[in-house]
């Protein structure tokens, strides 16, 4: 087991890709605090199938501060902080002939959640990593910081391409504090969020450029990140792991 002893706190572990990797750390011996945001079944049921392992933390993310009182709430529960996957995300449309309000609404919603709030978790987590001189952050970014995304999707992309942002500045600046920060940029994941996609265009228009002719399932992305936080992906520090099927080549 690689993760031995680690204390991780995983956001948005109630369902999809947060769910697999809360697993995924659970099998390789991390105790985890599985956060979840408003679907608290779901997330009782995913640390039901793991023996009731990890502990549940509640925060909802579009909430300016809570991520720092969620970095808190793990720490006591879990007795210290060694790692953060920073997985939690919305993707909410927002055409650009959308009404300014809708537009702003979405903008305000997407910065929040999936960077602000990220941001708030990093800066939260560091004194603890610092104190013990050892700590790994991982960031659930997306193809679309790279790529780009469509043109409903701005906001998402640039929410995404902001997290990649962070991670590669965290990894300069804390690295002499032996903490390292790496991100994973998938492609369409096979869960409710590229559902929401399959279900307006058609799964077929979706695959369509991917080589392997199928979406990625969350186990995928788990397992990247899982040996990210392991001590073997260490000197992996600042990188990107692409999990795309080969859509997008860079
Ligand atoms: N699926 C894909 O194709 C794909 C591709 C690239 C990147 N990603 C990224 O992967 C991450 C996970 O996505 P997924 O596909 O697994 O989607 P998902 O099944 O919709 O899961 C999203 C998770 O984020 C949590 N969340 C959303 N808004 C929140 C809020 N306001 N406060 C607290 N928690 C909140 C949800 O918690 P509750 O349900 O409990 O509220 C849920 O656990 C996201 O960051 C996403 O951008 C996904």
């Amino acid at each position: 087991m690689t993760l031995a002893g680690r204390r991780v706190l995983v956001t948005g572990g109630s369902g999809g890709i947060g769910a697999a990797v809360v697993a995924a750390l659970v099998r390789e011996g991390a105790q985890v605090a599985l956060h979840y945001g408003r679907r608290r079944e779901a997330a009782v049921a995913v640390a039901a199938r793991l023996g009731g392992a990890p502990v549940l933390v509640a925060a909802n993310l579009a909430e300016v501060g809570a991520g720092s009182a969620l970095v808190e709430q793990a720490a006591e529960a879990l007795g210290g902080l060694d790692g953060v996957v920073n997985n939690a995300g919305i993707f909410v449309p927002a055409p650009p002939t959308a009404p300014w309000a809708q537009w702003h609404e979405v903008w305000a919603e997407t910065l929040q959640v999936n960077l602000v709030a990220a941001a708030d978790i990093t800066r939260a987590a560091l004194p603890h990593f610092q104190r013990q001189r050892r700590g790994g952050l991982v960031y659930v970014a997306s193809r679309a910081a790279f790529r780009g995304d469509d043109p409903e999707y701005l906001a998402y992309a640039a929410s995404k391409g902001g997290m990649v942002a962070l991670a590669r500045s965290v990894a300069r600046g804390y690295g002499r504090d032996n903490v390292v920060a790496m991100t994973v940029a998938p492609g369409f994941v096979a869960t409710r969020m590229a559902q929401q996609v399959a279900s307006a265009d058609g799964v077929a228009k979706v695959v369509a450029d991917i080589p392997l002719g199928q979406m990625a399932e969350p186990e995928d992305v788990a397992e990247a990140v899982a040996f990210l936080l392991s001590d073997r992906a260490r000197h992996l520090n600042g990188a990107t792991l692409d999990i795309n099927g080969g859509s997008y080549v860079r």
